[in-house]
């Protein structure tokens, strides 16, 4: 939440979620519950992919064939992850076209990176190839 406030991202989540945004919780996190009231949230992802049919849907993926660098991002993109257990669906992914599942390098023989760096990562050269519109 905090990433996407500070990019300027706008934070989607699509049920089912492995963690709950009760109030008393996201505080206890030293979270601002503010924030929370600015993410959508989506019952399932098709609900979500309809909602976003006028805008590109970038997969982020272990699975991806296009290193992160390489893709033109362009403002309204949506840039989407997986879960932290299981990652994207096959079923998701396969909805997606190849040249838009980006990957991240990683060392041969390693573990994915965690959910939270892969998405600073990515959101922030997304940002850098728009010259970090809007921010200082
Ligand atoms: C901890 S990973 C999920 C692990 C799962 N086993 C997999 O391979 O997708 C959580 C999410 O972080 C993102 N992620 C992690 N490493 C990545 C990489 N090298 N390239 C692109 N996205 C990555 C993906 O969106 C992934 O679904």
């Amino acid at each position: 939440m905090r990433l996407a406030s500070n990019n300027g991202c706008e934070l989607h989540l699509i049920e089912p979620m492995g963690f709950d945004l009760d109030e008393k919780k996201v505080r206890r996190a030293g979270l601002d519950y503010r924030d929370v009231e600015n993410i959508t949230r989506y019952k399932d992802y098709p609900t979500f992919a309809l909602s976003m049919k006028d805008h590109r849907i970038i997969a982020c993926t272990t699975k991806g064939t296009q290193n992160h660098c390489e893709i033109a991002y362009q403002p309204g993109d949506v840039l989407l992850f997986g879960a932290e257990t299981h990652g994207l669906s096959e079923e998701v992914m396969q909805s997606i076209p190849e040249k838009r599942r980006v990957r991240l390098p990683m060392m041969a023989n390693n573990r994915s990176l965690n959910l939270s760096n892969a998405v600073a990562i990515i959101s922030y050269e997304a940002w850098r190839q728009q010259g970090f519109a809007g921010g200082s």
